[in-house]
Protein backbone atom coordinates (compact mmCIF):
# COMPACT_ATOMS: atom_id res chain seq x y z
CA UNK A 1 0.00 0.00 0.00
CA UNK A 2 1.28 3.92 -0.73
CA UNK A 3 0.68 5.84 1.48
CA UNK A 4 0.77 9.89 0.74
CA UNK A 5 3.58 10.96 2.12
CA UNK A 6 2.80 13.41 5.27
CA UNK A 7 4.18 16.22 3.84
CA UNK A 8 2.14 16.88 0.77
CA UNK A 9 0.21 20.06 1.68
CA UNK A 10 2.09 20.65 5.28
CA UNK A 11 3.22 23.35 7.19
CA UNK A 12 6.63 23.31 8.16
CA UNK A 13 7.35 25.96 11.05
CA UNK A 14 11.01 26.33 11.30
CA UNK A 15 11.71 27.22 15.45
CA UNK A 16 15.04 29.29 15.78
CA UNK A 17 15.06 27.48 19.43
CA UNK A 18 17.66 29.98 21.18
CA UNK A 19 14.77 32.74 20.17
CA UNK A 20 11.52 30.86 20.26
CA UNK A 21 11.05 31.19 23.87
CA UNK A 22 13.52 30.53 27.78
CA UNK A 23 12.14 29.07 30.12
CA UNK A 24 14.85 28.57 32.81
CA UNK A 25 15.72 31.82 32.81
CA UNK A 26 18.94 32.03 31.18
CA UNK A 27 18.05 34.57 27.99
CA UNK A 28 18.05 31.52 25.50
CA UNK A 29 15.11 29.74 23.91
CA UNK A 30 14.83 25.76 24.86
CA UNK A 31 12.99 23.10 24.60
CA UNK A 32 11.15 23.26 27.35
CA UNK A 33 9.57 27.07 26.48
CA UNK A 34 8.83 25.24 23.09
CA UNK A 35 6.77 22.62 24.74
CA UNK A 36 5.06 25.04 26.45
CA UNK A 37 4.06 26.62 23.15
CA UNK A 38 2.48 23.71 21.38
CA UNK A 39 -0.83 25.27 21.56
CA UNK A 40 0.33 28.01 19.58
CA UNK A 41 1.38 26.29 16.87
CA UNK A 42 -1.25 24.01 16.65
CA UNK A 43 -3.48 27.12 16.34
CA UNK A 44 -1.48 27.77 13.28
CA UNK A 45 -2.18 24.07 11.38
CA UNK A 46 1.21 23.14 11.66
CA UNK A 47 2.21 19.98 10.62
CA UNK A 48 5.71 19.49 11.70
CA UNK A 49 8.03 21.43 13.45
CA UNK A 50 12.04 22.08 12.02
CA UNK A 51 14.28 23.19 15.45
CA UNK A 52 17.05 24.61 14.22
CA UNK A 53 20.22 22.54 15.76
CA UNK A 54 20.01 21.39 18.84
CA UNK A 55 23.04 19.07 19.52
CA UNK A 56 25.69 19.75 21.54
CA UNK A 57 27.87 22.64 20.55
CA UNK A 58 30.63 24.97 20.88
CA UNK A 59 28.13 27.69 19.64
CA UNK A 60 30.99 29.17 17.27
CA UNK A 61 27.86 28.85 14.44
CA UNK A 62 24.86 28.78 17.24
CA UNK A 63 24.30 24.99 16.63
CA UNK A 64 25.71 24.61 13.24
CA UNK A 65 29.12 23.58 14.71
CA UNK A 66 28.39 19.98 16.37
CA UNK A 67 30.62 18.08 18.40
CA UNK A 68 28.39 15.92 19.39
CA UNK A 69 25.52 14.16 16.84
CA UNK A 70 23.70 12.16 19.47
CA UNK A 71 23.04 14.45 22.34
CA UNK A 72 21.65 17.64 23.10
CA UNK A 73 22.75 20.92 23.63
CA UNK A 74 22.59 21.46 27.77
CA UNK A 75 21.64 25.34 26.94
CA UNK A 76 18.13 24.17 25.21
CA UNK A 77 17.34 21.24 27.53
CA UNK A 78 18.10 17.28 27.49
CA UNK A 79 17.31 14.05 25.43
CA UNK A 80 14.21 13.61 27.67
CA UNK A 81 13.39 16.71 26.44
CA UNK A 82 13.08 16.13 23.43
CA UNK A 83 11.77 12.99 23.81
CA UNK A 84 8.78 14.36 25.94
CA UNK A 85 8.44 17.31 23.09
CA UNK A 86 8.27 14.56 20.13
CA UNK A 87 5.55 12.72 22.14
CA UNK A 88 3.50 16.17 23.12
CA UNK A 89 3.72 17.36 19.73
CA UNK A 90 2.75 14.13 17.94
CA UNK A 91 -0.22 13.76 20.54
CA UNK A 92 -0.87 17.41 19.04
CA UNK A 93 -0.72 16.54 15.31
CA UNK A 94 2.66 17.51 14.70
CA UNK A 95 5.89 15.91 13.83
CA UNK A 96 9.52 17.21 14.74
CA UNK A 97 12.23 17.58 12.42
CA UNK A 98 15.71 17.97 14.08
CA UNK A 99 18.51 19.76 11.80
CA UNK A 100 21.31 17.75 10.85
CA UNK A 101 24.66 18.88 9.96
CA UNK A 102 26.76 16.60 7.89
CA UNK A 103 28.88 18.71 5.65
CA UNK A 104 31.50 19.70 8.39
CA UNK A 105 31.71 19.09 12.51
CA UNK A 106 33.11 21.81 15.13
CA UNK A 107 36.44 21.79 15.21
CA UNK A 108 35.93 20.31 19.02
CA UNK A 109 34.37 17.60 18.30
CA UNK A 110 36.48 14.56 19.28
CA UNK A 111 36.66 13.13 14.96
CA UNK A 112 38.30 16.67 14.39
CA UNK A 113 40.63 16.57 17.93
CA UNK A 114 41.89 12.95 16.98
CA UNK A 115 42.26 13.66 13.55
CA UNK A 116 44.53 17.08 14.16
CA UNK A 117 46.18 15.25 16.46
CA UNK A 118 48.52 13.10 13.83
CA UNK A 119 48.76 12.15 9.72
CA UNK A 120 48.19 9.27 11.25
CA UNK A 121 45.26 9.56 13.20
CA UNK A 122 42.47 6.94 12.67
CA UNK A 123 40.19 10.11 12.27
CA UNK A 124 42.49 11.96 9.55
CA UNK A 125 40.74 10.74 6.77
CA UNK A 126 37.73 12.05 7.77
CA UNK A 127 37.96 16.23 6.96
CA UNK A 128 39.98 17.24 4.27
CA UNK A 129 43.37 18.11 4.60
CA UNK A 130 45.70 19.26 1.63
CA UNK A 131 49.42 20.23 1.05
CA UNK A 132 50.47 23.56 0.86
CA UNK A 133 51.33 24.57 -2.38
CA UNK A 134 55.57 24.90 -3.20
CA UNK A 135 55.61 28.93 -1.90
CA UNK A 136 53.71 27.58 1.02
CA UNK A 137 50.40 29.06 0.36
CA UNK A 138 46.77 27.28 0.25
CA UNK A 139 46.39 24.60 -2.26
CA UNK A 140 44.19 27.14 -4.08
CA UNK A 141 42.42 30.28 -4.12
CA UNK A 142 38.54 29.04 -2.71
CA UNK A 143 37.25 31.51 -0.20
CA UNK A 144 34.77 30.50 2.98
CA UNK A 145 31.59 32.43 3.24
CA UNK A 146 33.04 35.18 5.17
CA UNK A 147 35.75 36.25 1.90
CA UNK A 148 38.32 34.52 4.27
CA UNK A 149 41.08 32.20 2.61
CA UNK A 150 38.88 28.87 3.20
CA UNK A 151 42.18 26.66 3.97
CA UNK A 152 43.19 26.97 7.68
CA UNK A 153 47.13 25.83 8.77
CA UNK A 154 47.65 23.22 10.54
CA UNK A 155 51.07 23.61 11.58
CA UNK A 156 51.53 20.61 13.87
CA UNK A 157 51.18 18.56 11.06
CA UNK A 158 51.85 20.37 8.54
CA UNK A 159 48.81 20.61 6.06
CA UNK A 160 45.88 22.72 5.63
CA UNK A 161 42.26 21.63 6.43
CA UNK A 162 39.35 23.16 4.54
CA UNK A 163 36.67 24.95 5.88
CA UNK A 164 33.96 26.28 3.56
CA UNK A 165 32.54 28.40 7.19
CA UNK A 166 34.48 29.30 9.87
CA UNK A 167 37.81 27.77 10.82
CA UNK A 168 35.86 26.34 13.71
CA UNK A 169 34.04 24.29 11.44
CA UNK A 170 35.79 21.62 9.47
CA UNK A 171 34.79 19.75 6.32
CA UNK A 172 34.32 16.19 6.51
CA UNK A 173 35.81 14.46 3.99
CA UNK A 174 32.28 12.79 2.04
CA UNK A 175 34.80 10.72 -0.03
CA UNK A 176 35.60 8.61 2.90
CA UNK A 177 33.33 5.77 3.25
CA UNK A 178 33.52 5.94 7.10
CA UNK A 179 32.08 8.86 6.80
CA UNK A 180 28.83 7.92 5.36
CA UNK A 181 28.51 4.87 7.97
CA UNK A 182 29.02 7.58 10.77
CA UNK A 183 25.72 9.40 9.18
CA UNK A 184 23.85 6.76 9.26
CA UNK A 185 24.49 5.63 12.63
CA UNK A 186 23.48 9.34 13.32
CA UNK A 187 20.42 9.36 11.49
CA UNK A 188 19.25 6.10 12.89
CA UNK A 189 19.55 7.17 16.46
CA UNK A 190 17.43 9.80 15.59
CA UNK A 191 14.92 8.28 13.82
CA UNK A 192 14.41 5.42 16.13
CA UNK A 193 13.74 8.52 18.77
CA UNK A 194 10.96 9.21 16.32
CA UNK A 195 12.04 12.15 14.84
CA UNK A 196 10.18 13.13 12.11
CA UNK A 197 13.10 13.34 9.13
CA UNK A 198 15.69 16.18 8.99
CA UNK A 199 16.65 19.51 7.85
CA UNK A 200 19.92 19.03 6.16
CA UNK A 201 22.54 21.95 6.31
CA UNK A 202 24.68 22.57 3.79
CA UNK A 203 23.09 19.97 1.49
CA UNK A 204 24.79 21.29 -1.54
CA UNK A 205 28.37 21.46 0.02
CA UNK A 206 29.20 18.07 0.79
CA UNK A 207 31.84 17.34 -1.79
CA UNK A 208 34.19 19.67 -3.32
CA UNK A 209 36.18 19.06 -6.82
CA UNK A 210 38.50 16.14 -6.48
CA UNK A 211 41.15 18.13 -8.40
CA UNK A 212 40.85 21.50 -6.07
CA UNK A 213 40.40 23.83 -9.20
CA UNK A 214 40.61 27.38 -8.65
CA UNK A 215 37.11 28.98 -8.69
CA UNK A 216 36.95 31.62 -11.21
CA UNK A 217 36.03 35.29 -10.65
CA UNK A 218 32.72 36.67 -10.88
CA UNK A 219 34.05 38.47 -14.20
CA UNK A 220 34.50 35.10 -15.79
CA UNK A 221 32.19 32.77 -17.75
CA UNK A 222 33.58 29.33 -18.45
CA UNK A 223 32.61 27.15 -21.25
CA UNK A 224 30.34 24.62 -20.06
CA UNK A 225 30.28 25.57 -16.44
CA UNK A 226 27.03 26.87 -15.01
CA UNK A 227 28.01 30.73 -14.31
CA UNK A 228 26.90 30.97 -9.96
CA UNK A 229 28.32 34.23 -8.75
CA UNK A 230 29.12 34.53 -5.30
CA UNK A 231 29.45 37.06 -2.59
CA UNK A 232 32.81 37.63 -2.45
CA UNK A 233 33.82 38.06 -6.50
CA UNK A 234 34.33 34.43 -6.78
CA UNK A 235 31.74 31.89 -8.69
CA UNK A 236 31.70 28.78 -5.93
CA UNK A 237 31.62 26.20 -8.82
CA UNK A 238 34.03 24.04 -7.11
CA UNK A 239 33.55 24.21 -3.59
CA UNK A 240 30.18 23.31 -3.53
CA UNK A 241 26.99 21.83 -5.94
CA UNK A 242 29.48 18.92 -7.05
CA UNK A 243 27.57 15.95 -8.42
CA UNK A 244 28.76 13.11 -6.51
CA UNK A 245 26.55 14.41 -3.60
CA UNK A 246 23.52 13.12 -5.58
CA UNK A 247 24.82 9.48 -5.03
CA UNK A 248 24.77 10.53 -0.53
CA UNK A 249 21.00 11.44 -1.66
CA UNK A 250 19.73 8.17 -3.53
CA UNK A 251 21.58 6.30 -0.81
CA UNK A 252 19.77 7.80 2.05
CA UNK A 253 16.59 8.03 -0.04
CA UNK A 254 17.01 4.34 -0.36
CA UNK A 255 17.27 3.93 3.64
CA UNK A 256 14.10 6.10 4.24
CA UNK A 257 12.19 3.72 2.04
CA UNK A 258 13.52 0.98 3.73
CA UNK A 259 12.09 2.21 7.11
CA UNK A 260 9.10 2.77 5.56
CA UNK A 261 8.85 -0.80 3.47
CA UNK A 262 9.25 -2.39 6.96
CA UNK A 263 6.24 -0.57 8.69
CA UNK A 264 7.72 2.59 10.12
CA UNK A 265 7.39 6.26 9.13
CA UNK A 266 9.50 7.18 5.55
CA UNK A 267 11.41 10.17 7.21
CA UNK A 268 11.67 13.29 5.53
CA UNK A 269 14.78 14.67 3.82
CA UNK A 270 14.49 18.21 3.42
CA UNK A 271 17.74 20.14 1.62
CA UNK A 272 19.14 23.21 2.39
CA UNK A 273 20.05 23.40 -1.14
CA UNK A 274 21.46 26.31 -1.59
CA UNK A 275 21.34 26.93 -5.34
CA UNK A 276 20.69 29.76 -7.86
CA UNK A 277 19.19 28.10 -10.53
CA UNK A 278 15.66 26.56 -10.69
CA UNK A 279 17.36 23.36 -12.77
CA UNK A 280 20.21 22.73 -10.10
CA UNK A 281 17.08 22.70 -7.59
CA UNK A 282 15.11 19.95 -9.25
CA UNK A 283 18.40 18.01 -9.88
CA UNK A 284 18.22 17.88 -5.84
CA UNK A 285 15.20 15.84 -6.41
CA UNK A 286 16.59 13.64 -9.35
CA UNK A 287 14.35 11.23 -10.87
CA UNK A 288 12.08 11.17 -7.62
CA UNK A 289 15.10 9.22 -6.06
CA UNK A 290 16.48 11.93 -3.61
CA UNK A 291 15.41 14.49 -1.63
CA UNK A 292 12.16 14.87 -0.73
CA UNK A 293 12.37 18.40 -0.36
CA UNK A 294 14.49 20.88 -1.04
CA UNK A 295 14.52 24.71 -0.25
CA UNK A 296 14.18 26.85 -3.02
CA UNK A 297 16.38 29.35 -3.03
CA UNK A 298 16.08 30.70 -6.55
CA UNK A 299 12.75 31.77 -5.38
CA UNK A 300 13.98 33.07 -2.35
CA UNK A 301 16.28 35.42 -3.82
CA UNK A 302 13.82 36.43 -6.72
CA UNK A 303 12.95 40.13 -6.50
CA UNK A 304 9.69 40.65 -5.20
CA UNK A 305 6.86 40.87 -8.31
CA UNK A 306 3.50 39.14 -9.95
CA UNK A 307 5.88 38.44 -13.04
CA UNK A 308 9.11 37.32 -11.47
CA UNK A 309 7.05 35.06 -8.44
CA UNK A 310 5.30 33.69 -11.36
CA UNK A 311 7.98 32.11 -13.45
CA UNK A 312 10.02 31.12 -10.66
CA UNK A 313 7.07 29.02 -9.68
CA UNK A 314 6.36 27.76 -13.43
CA UNK A 315 10.25 26.62 -13.28
CA UNK A 316 9.62 24.95 -10.51
CA UNK A 317 7.01 22.67 -11.40
CA UNK A 318 8.63 22.50 -15.04
CA UNK A 319 11.86 21.54 -13.62
CA UNK A 320 11.31 18.60 -10.90
CA UNK A 321 9.91 15.21 -11.56
CA UNK A 322 6.64 13.94 -11.76
CA UNK A 323 4.92 13.70 -8.45
CA UNK A 324 7.95 15.81 -6.71
CA UNK A 325 6.87 17.75 -3.50
CA UNK A 326 8.18 21.36 -4.03
CA UNK A 327 8.70 23.73 -0.64
CA UNK A 328 7.66 27.28 -0.32
CA UNK A 329 9.09 29.39 2.46
CA UNK A 330 10.28 33.05 1.91
CA UNK A 331 12.40 33.82 5.44
CA UNK A 332 15.09 31.61 7.54
CA UNK A 333 17.68 32.38 9.53
CA UNK A 334 20.25 33.16 7.69
CA UNK A 335 18.53 36.13 5.40
CA UNK A 336 16.71 38.92 5.93
CA UNK A 337 12.75 37.81 6.47
CA UNK A 338 10.02 38.23 3.75
CA UNK A 339 8.58 41.01 5.10
CA UNK A 340 11.57 43.48 5.04
CA UNK A 341 13.32 41.73 2.24
CA UNK A 342 10.56 41.76 0.13
CA UNK A 343 7.42 43.93 1.91
CA UNK A 344 9.98 46.66 3.09
CA UNK A 345 7.83 46.44 6.59
CA UNK A 346 4.08 46.79 4.49
CA UNK A 347 2.36 44.37 6.21
CA UNK A 348 -0.31 44.27 3.45
CA UNK A 349 2.39 43.07 1.33
CA UNK A 350 3.58 40.55 3.57
CA UNK A 351 0.33 39.21 3.41
CA UNK A 352 -0.28 38.85 0.23
CA UNK A 353 3.16 37.35 0.05
CA UNK A 354 1.76 34.44 2.47
CA UNK A 355 -1.09 33.99 0.75
CA UNK A 356 0.93 33.51 -2.85
CA UNK A 357 2.73 31.20 -0.93
CA UNK A 358 0.69 29.63 1.27
CA UNK A 359 -1.50 28.52 -0.97
CA UNK A 360 0.69 26.96 -3.76
CA UNK A 361 0.48 22.90 -3.56
CA UNK A 362 3.45 21.51 -1.58
CA UNK A 363 4.84 21.84 1.52
CA UNK A 364 5.06 25.52 3.39
CA UNK A 365 7.66 26.74 5.77
CA UNK A 366 6.58 29.66 8.09
CA UNK A 367 9.31 31.30 10.20
CA UNK A 368 8.77 31.80 13.24
CA UNK A 369 7.63 35.35 13.88
CA UNK A 370 6.32 35.90 10.57
CA UNK A 371 2.87 34.67 11.91
CA UNK A 372 3.36 38.26 13.74
CA UNK A 373 4.54 40.36 10.79
CA UNK A 374 7.91 40.44 12.17
CA UNK A 375 10.24 42.64 9.92
CA UNK A 376 14.32 42.65 10.90
CA UNK A 377 15.57 44.09 13.83
CA UNK A 378 18.07 46.43 13.40
CA UNK A 379 20.62 45.52 16.10
CA UNK A 380 23.76 46.98 17.02
CA UNK A 381 27.15 45.79 16.42
CA UNK A 382 27.96 45.77 20.18
CA UNK A 383 25.11 43.52 20.74
CA UNK A 384 25.37 41.01 17.77
CA UNK A 385 26.17 37.48 18.31
CA UNK A 386 26.68 35.68 14.90
CA UNK A 387 29.91 35.61 14.34
CA UNK A 388 30.32 34.71 10.97
CA UNK A 389 28.82 38.32 10.32
CA UNK A 390 29.24 39.91 13.14
CA UNK A 391 29.24 44.01 11.97
CA UNK A 392 28.78 43.19 8.40
CA UNK A 393 32.13 42.04 7.82
CA UNK A 394 33.29 41.52 4.23
CA UNK A 395 29.75 43.08 3.30
CA UNK A 396 27.75 40.23 4.60
CA UNK A 397 24.10 40.74 6.10
CA UNK A 398 24.14 40.46 9.96
CA UNK A 399 21.83 37.19 10.28
CA UNK A 400 21.04 38.22 14.10
CA UNK A 401 18.61 41.29 12.32
CA UNK A 402 16.49 37.83 11.84
CA UNK A 403 16.57 36.25 15.03
CA UNK A 404 15.56 38.47 17.67
CA UNK A 405 13.38 36.74 20.19
CA UNK A 406 9.64 35.95 20.09
CA UNK A 407 7.57 38.23 21.71
CA UNK A 408 4.39 36.24 23.09
CA UNK A 409 2.79 39.40 25.07
CA UNK A 410 3.41 43.18 25.18
CA UNK A 411 5.47 43.41 28.22
CA UNK A 412 9.30 44.54 27.63
CA UNK A 413 10.68 41.11 27.49
CA UNK A 414 7.80 40.29 25.73
CA UNK A 415 7.15 36.89 27.55
CA UNK A 416 10.49 35.45 26.04
CA UNK A 417 12.78 35.63 28.73
CA UNK A 418 12.93 36.49 32.70
CA UNK A 419 16.78 36.99 32.13
CA UNK A 420 18.64 38.70 29.73
CA UNK A 421 17.65 38.17 26.28
CA UNK A 422 20.95 36.44 24.51
CA UNK A 423 19.52 38.99 21.48
CA UNK A 424 17.43 42.25 21.58
CA UNK A 425 13.70 41.83 20.82
CA UNK A 426 12.33 43.82 18.07
CA UNK A 427 11.58 46.83 19.59
CA UNK A 428 7.58 46.98 18.31
CA UNK A 429 5.66 45.36 20.92
CA UNK A 430 2.79 45.05 18.90
CA UNK A 431 4.31 41.91 17.49
CA UNK A 432 3.42 39.71 19.87
CA UNK A 433 1.23 36.55 20.27
CA UNK A 434 -1.12 37.15 22.87
CA UNK A 435 -2.22 40.98 21.23
CA UNK A 436 -2.76 39.99 18.23
CA UNK A 437 -4.92 36.79 19.40
CA UNK A 438 -7.31 39.27 20.91
CA UNK A 439 -7.68 41.18 17.81
CA UNK A 440 -9.51 39.60 14.95
CA UNK A 441 -7.70 41.96 12.07
CA UNK A 442 -3.99 41.01 13.44
CA UNK A 443 -1.70 39.02 11.21
CA UNK A 444 -1.44 36.63 13.35
CA UNK A 445 -5.29 35.80 12.78
CA UNK A 446 -5.27 36.15 9.26
CA UNK A 447 -2.72 33.64 8.81
CA UNK A 448 -3.69 31.09 11.47
CA UNK A 449 -7.10 31.54 8.77
CA UNK A 450 -4.78 31.17 5.60
CA UNK A 451 -3.23 28.20 7.04
CA UNK A 452 -6.81 26.53 8.52
CA UNK A 453 -7.62 27.02 4.47
CA UNK A 454 -4.73 25.87 2.98
CA UNK A 455 -4.87 22.30 5.11
CA UNK A 456 -8.72 22.13 4.05
CA UNK A 457 -7.58 22.19 0.27
CA UNK A 458 -3.89 20.89 0.28
CA UNK A 459 -3.57 18.90 3.30
CA UNK A 460 -2.34 15.09 2.70
CA UNK A 461 -2.26 15.99 -1.37
CA UNK A 462 -0.68 17.46 -4.12
CA UNK A 463 -2.95 19.30 -6.36
CA UNK A 464 -2.11 20.45 -9.45
CA UNK A 465 -0.97 23.84 -10.23
CA UNK A 466 -2.30 25.82 -13.14
CA UNK A 467 -1.40 29.69 -13.50
CA UNK A 468 -4.55 31.89 -14.46
CA UNK A 469 -2.76 35.72 -15.12
CA UNK A 470 0.93 36.57 -14.63
CA UNK A 471 0.92 40.79 -15.71
CA UNK A 472 3.20 43.32 -14.55
CA UNK A 473 0.49 43.73 -11.23
CA UNK A 474 -1.64 40.35 -10.94
CA UNK A 475 -0.63 36.70 -10.63
CA UNK A 476 -3.74 34.29 -10.01
CA UNK A 477 -3.04 30.74 -10.18
CA UNK A 478 -5.80 27.53 -9.86
CA UNK A 479 -4.74 24.80 -7.62
CA UNK A 480 -6.99 22.37 -5.85
CA UNK A 481 -10.29 23.93 -5.05
CA UNK A 482 -8.94 27.44 -4.46
CA UNK A 483 -8.25 30.43 -6.47
CA UNK A 484 -5.63 33.20 -5.56
CA UNK A 485 -5.32 36.46 -7.28
CA UNK A 486 -2.80 38.81 -5.64
CA UNK A 487 -2.71 42.66 -6.75
CA UNK A 488 0.69 43.16 -6.35
CA UNK A 489 0.33 47.57 -7.54
CA UNK A 490 -0.84 50.20 -5.79
CA UNK A 491 -4.06 50.88 -8.06
CA UNK A 492 -7.77 49.06 -8.01
CA UNK A 493 -8.15 45.72 -10.48
CA UNK A 494 -10.69 43.69 -11.29
CA UNK A 495 -10.62 39.55 -10.98
CA UNK A 496 -13.00 37.25 -11.95
CA UNK A 497 -13.01 34.90 -9.02
CA UNK A 498 -16.26 32.97 -10.51
CA UNK A 499 -15.55 31.56 -7.53
CA UNK A 500 -16.68 32.31 -3.92
CA UNK A 501 -14.47 34.54 -2.20
CA UNK A 502 -12.98 33.00 1.18
CA UNK A 503 -10.34 35.18 1.88
CA UNK A 504 -8.84 38.46 1.75
CA UNK A 505 -5.90 40.08 3.10
CA UNK A 506 -7.81 43.20 3.91
CA UNK A 507 -10.19 40.97 6.09
CA UNK A 508 -13.35 41.48 3.79
CA UNK A 509 -16.36 39.49 4.28
CA UNK A 510 -16.58 36.28 2.11
CA UNK A 511 -18.33 37.15 -0.87
CA UNK A 512 -20.11 35.34 -3.59
CA UNK A 513 -19.13 34.31 -7.05
CA UNK A 514 -18.47 36.95 -9.60
CA UNK A 515 -16.32 39.66 -10.37
CA UNK A 516 -14.61 40.81 -7.71
CA UNK A 517 -12.18 44.60 -7.27
CA UNK A 518 -9.04 44.00 -5.51
CA UNK A 519 -7.71 46.48 -3.70
CA UNK A 520 -4.22 47.55 -3.57
CA UNK A 521 -1.77 45.06 -2.70
CA UNK A 522 -4.96 42.98 -1.88
CA UNK A 523 -4.68 39.05 -2.56
CA UNK A 524 -7.70 37.06 -2.09
CA UNK A 525 -8.63 32.58 -1.84
CA UNK A 526 -11.46 31.59 -3.94
CA UNK A 527 -13.06 28.32 -3.26
CA UNK A 528 -14.74 26.28 -6.10
C1 LIG B 1 23.73 26.79 6.86
C2 LIG B 1 23.00 27.32 8.06
C3 LIG B 1 23.73 28.51 8.58
C4 LIG B 1 25.13 28.08 8.98
C5 LIG B 1 25.82 27.39 7.81
C6 LIG B 1 27.05 26.67 8.26
O1 LIG B 1 23.74 27.69 5.82
O2 LIG B 1 21.68 27.61 7.71
O3 LIG B 1 23.08 29.11 9.67
O4 LIG B 1 25.89 29.18 9.38
O5 LIG B 1 25.00 26.42 7.23
O6 LIG B 1 26.67 25.55 9.02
Amino acid sequence: MTLTPWWHGAVLYHVYLRSFRDLDGDGYGDIAGLIDSLDHLESLSVDAIWLSPTTPSPDRDWGYDVSDYTNVHPQLGSLAQLDELIALARGKGMRVLLDLVPNHTSDRHPWFIDAQSSRDSAHRDYYMWADPRPDGSPPNNWLDDTGEPAWQWDGATGQYYFHNFLPEQPELNWRNPAVHREFDKIMDFWFDKGVAGFRIDVANGFYKDEALRDNPSNDERLPGVLYQPGKHGQQTVYNFNQPEVHQVYRDWRIRAEQRGAAGGEVPLLLGETWVLHPSQLADYYGNNDQLQLAFNFPLIFADFGAQTFASLIDETFAGIPQGACPIWAGSNHDLSRLGTRWAAGDIAKMRLIHTVLAMLPGAFGLYYGDELGMPDSDIPVGLQRDPLTLGGKNGSWPRDNARSPMRWDDSELGGFTTGKPWLPLHPDRSLNVAGQDADPFSTLNYIRSLLALRRQVHGGRLNRYRQLAATDTLFAYESGDARVYANFSDGIQTAHPVWTVALSTLGKPIAAAGAYELQPWEAIVALR
